[in-house]
């Protein structure tokens, strides 16, 4: 029986390093499968999708890598629009999306609340977002990324720069990359260094220097993941204010990197990548973005069939 049948992806720290490898290996085999091969994965399987948070990537990818499968998707994508606005409980509406589909997405603006939905939901539960927590198919999608683009991952020196207080993905993708060898340099401003309750985590599975300037460290990483200021999660907007437009990668920075060095970003992009970039060999964001597709439809394939495909 395939491990991940019937499991909940919660969060990125469940996956070791075999598994995500597994991942790996099912996207680059779907990738390998013609479209028709590829719609048997799920067919008649049905994805529900509850978005309490505002998405475009990530809801269109599942959509996208479901329709890819022979699934097909419904669900709630802008809950002022649904029975949330008359008083509905999370748990009352994962219920009855449990009812309607075979496997819940959820994004939600709460640390906590796909772990949550995964207890009162009948159906396997993936973890879209959870607050400032995580997100771990976003991190999936950019381990393989880096792995295709690179070649691997081990060895690697990776630079994470911009918000990495409030940015979710930095977390996923740290917690992701403690199971390889890798020299990590987190580069913020000093009131947006990754939170103190979680450094001892990460100090446990990964090495890694901070600093404030991204010069110190551009000429020598072959990853540079680029991430946005989280305007919308800062209590006061002074406070954003004073970091806006920290980081700016153009092309005068890119022309002091390695010449191989890639440069990656979850989107949306605000300011912090300019567009004069995105021509550059250098530029693998939209790859990336194209790569979440495809590692959503092994990560749906393989909770969805007993026996993998
Ligand atoms: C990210 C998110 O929602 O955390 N977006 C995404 O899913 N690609 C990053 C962000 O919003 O900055």
């Amino acid at each position: 029986m395939n491990e991940f049948y019937q499991k909940d992806i919660i969060s990125i720290k469940d996956f070791d390093k075999e598994q995500l490898e597994t991942v790996f290996s099912y996207t680059d085999k779907i990738l390998q499968l013609d479209p028709i091969q590829r719609r048997e994965i799920c067919k008649g399987k049905t994805l529900g999708y509850l978005f309490y948070e505002p998405s475009t990537r990530t809801r269109l990818s599942f959509d996208s890598a479901m329709a890819s499968i022979g699934g097909n998707s419904l669900g709630i994508s802008d809950v002022s629009s649904s029975s949330t606005q008359k008083g509905e409980s999370l748990s009352d509406t994962v219920k009855i999306m449990s009812i309607y589909s075979d496997v819940l997405v959820l994004r939600h603006t709460l640390d906590g609340s796909s772990r949550f939905a995964a207890e009162v939901s009948e159906k396997p539960v993936i973890n879209a977002g959870s607050g400032t927590e995580e997100h771990p198919t976003q991190a999936i999608q950019d381990l393989y990324t880096i792995k295709k683009e690179k070649g691997k991952i081990d060895g690697l020196k990776i630079g994470i720069v911009g918000d990495l207080k409030y940015g979710r993905t930095v977390y996923s993708l740290l917690y992701g990359l403690g199971n390889y060898d890798v020299d990590v340099r987190l580069i913020s401003p000093e009131s947006l260094r990754i939170r103190s309750d979680s450094t001892y985590e990460i100090k446990k599975r990964l090495d890694f220097s901070e600093s404030t300037k991204i010069e110190e460290h551009i000429d020598d990483v072959d990853v540079l993941y680029v991430t946005r200021i989280q305007k919308e999660r800062f209590p006061d907007e002074e406070e954003y204010l004073k970091v806006k437009g920290s980081y700016v990668v153009g092309l005068d920075l890119l022309n002091q990197m390695k010449d191989d060095c890639i440069i990656l970003h979850p989107l949306p992009r605000i300011d912090e990548i300019s567009t004069d970039v995105d021509k550059t060999k250098n530029a693998k964001y939209f790859e990336q973005a194209e790569y979440g597709k495809h590692t959503r439809a092994a990560l749906l394939g393989l909770t969805l069939n007993e026996i993998a495909f």
